[in-house]
């Protein structure tokens, strides 16, 4: 067991997907031949003049190999668009001006940030024009008295938390994309993370944003006020919409004052039930420093360890279950004493057989890229069956279970890890290749599942495409007949992100 000291908090950089290897990624038309294009517009010279005479000309990009490519597939290598177009624009007004031209041409439009996202929502069906908001990065003000930062929405989410840090701020999200990852992205997906168990989902953080809707007109909701009970909070409807209703432009972010204190532990755990223990005793005694309860189970350690050829700490056994805990405070001596005190009776009563404390900022990082990039070495293994569900607390490891006995002889694994604070599981099925017979095997079983435990099918990711057909097995058919009708006002000729989100075909 080794000591705890102090540590500022970590830099956990994201490795993108140009570092994996190159995978021959099938058209989604192809793979899913059930999806049929919209009636859109075809892009023509015309249009594409049009873009080129409000646009500069690196914002514009038309070269399919060069250009196109990277945008037309997702972070997984899961699905594949053919769009001839990304359009790049560097202001709210350009934005409204694309959109207004789209809108009145019938095309349509997929808006990308920093394609990280796992559900196929974020490149092209068809050929989709692709909106990409990487050019409009700016951090446009920070105030660290009110915590409050306001920013661009192409501006990735490591480098707002290196310019937060110098003010004494911190995100109050974070995940392991935050290397790529916009926050723009984060806000359309709603994103969870490491921290949603300290500082709740970005539904409470953001403050206000500002989107442009699909005729292109501008919604200013950019509003800095904690407070705000004036109606409708609009606002509220872009957070989780996945590009389905507007492109958000700009967002104000509450951020919490950046710990002075942080800690890390990972503990070697036998059974779940000492897992779900072990969660209890740490809320309890931890109280307001715990920042993040991370499981992680044996098959997705080995994952990691082998794929990535990274270091597991030096427990005196493999164990079925780690937990990766985080505290973050602002008296180092106290929260020491804190930790050093569960940890002590955890291993008192058997609740944990062995663990470790980063002793440095960089034990702490070795820590969380143990954790942090599973997805990553999952994907290098072959093709992810990947799932993102919020299930009861007690059941949350039942699924994984239930999953290897269904699937009897596994293409190569089946494993589990996640938010277990927040009871987010990540289940991760892994074979080869894509195999749509394996595929039928797992779905609709897991969304049933998941459904029977009065459960989500999606706890963070969102649907995009690849869970579109399965909103249903969470919400209910009135909740998602009035999305669709919410949908229709903002959007009546479907032109943002079509064939996300909703099953089905286009205007149904
Ligand atoms: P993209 O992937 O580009 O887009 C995602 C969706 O948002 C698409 O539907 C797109 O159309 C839409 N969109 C993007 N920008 C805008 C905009 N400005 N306006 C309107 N719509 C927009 N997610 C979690 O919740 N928790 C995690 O812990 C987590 N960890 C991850 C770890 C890794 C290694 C990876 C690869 C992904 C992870 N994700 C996680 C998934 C992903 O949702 C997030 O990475 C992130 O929120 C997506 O942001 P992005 O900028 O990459 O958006
Ligand atoms: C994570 O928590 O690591 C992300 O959500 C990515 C994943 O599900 O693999
Ligand atoms: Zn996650």
């Amino acid at each position: 067991m080794s000591s705890m000291n102090k540590l500022s908090a970590t830099i956990r950089t994201f490795h993108s997907s140009a570092a994996r290897f190159k995978k021959n990624v099938e058209f989604t038309a192809v793979r899913y031949p059930y999806l049929k294009r919209g009636n859109y517009s075809f892009l023509s010279d015309r249009h594409l003049g049009f873009f080129q005479s409000i646009l500069s000309p690196h914002q514009v990009l038309t070269d399919e190999i060069n250009d196109l490519s990277g945008y037309n597939v997702d972070w997984m290598h899961s699905v594949r668009g053919s769009s001839r177009l990304v359009l790049r624009p560097k202001t709210t007004e350009e934005v409204g001006a694309i959109l207004q031209y789209c809108n009145a041409q019938n095309i349509a439009v997929c808006p990308q940030g920093g394609n990280t996202g796992l559900v196929g929502g974020s490149v092209p069906v068809f050929d989709e024009v692709i909106m990409s908001l990487g050019l409009m990065d700016a951090v446009i003000s920070v105030d660290e008295l009110s915590g409050i930062a306001i920013v661009q929405a192409g501006c990735v989410l490591e480098k707002l938390e290196t310019i937060l840090h110098l003010n004494n701020l911190t995100l109050p999200l974070d995940l392991g994309a935050k290397g790529s990852c916009q926050i723009g992205g984060n806000v359309a997906t709603n994103a969870g993370g490491i921290r949603l168990l300290r500082y709740g989902n970005l539904h409470g953080s953001v403050l206000g944003l500002t989107a442009v809707l699909a005729n292109g007109q501008i919604m200013d909701c950019l509003s800095t006020n904690k407070k705000d009970n004036t109606g409708y909070d609009l606002k509220q409807l872009f957070i989780g919409s996945e590009g389905t209703l507007g492109v958000v432009t700009q967002v104000a972010l509450h951020c919490p004052s950046k710990p002075t204190s942080v800690q890390v532990g990972f503990f070697g755990i036998n059974s779940f039930d000492n897992v779900l223990e072990t969660l209890r005793l740490s809320k309890q005694n931890l109280g307001e420093i715990l920042s993040s309860c991370e499981l992680i189970d044996q098959s997705s350690l080995e994952c990691v360890t082998s794929q990535l050829k990274l270091k597991s700490p030096d427990l005196v056994n493999h164990f079925p279950f780690y937990i990766l805990l985080e505290t973050s405070g602002s008296n180092a001596d106290h929260d020491a004493e804190k930790l050093n005190s569960l940890l002590e009776m955890l291993l008192k009563n058997g609740t944990i057989v062995d663990g470790t404390i980063a002793v440095d900022s960089t034990q702490a990082t070795n820590l969380w890229t143990l954790r942090e990039r599973i997805a990553e070495a999952l994907a290098s293994e072959g093709y992810v069956y990947k799932y993102d569900v919020s299930v009861p607390i007690r059941q949350f490891y039942q699924l994984v279970d239930v999953m290897r006995a269904r699937l009897e002889k596994l293409p190569i694994r089946c494993c589990g890890y996640g938010h277990l604070g927040d009871g987010n599981l990540h289940l991760n099925i892994t074979s080869q290749e894509y195999s749509s017979e394996l595929l039928n095997k797992i779905e609709p079983f897991v969304y049933d599942w998941v459904s029977r435990q009065r459960g989500s099918v999606s706890a963070e990711h969102g649907l995009g495409l690849k869970k579109r057909d399965y909103i249903e097995y969470t919400k209910s058919p009135t909740s998602v007949h009035w999305m669709r009708r919410m949908k229709k006002l903002f959007d009546p000729n479907n032109i943002l992100n079509p064939y996300k989100i909703f099953p089905g075909t286009l205007n149904e």
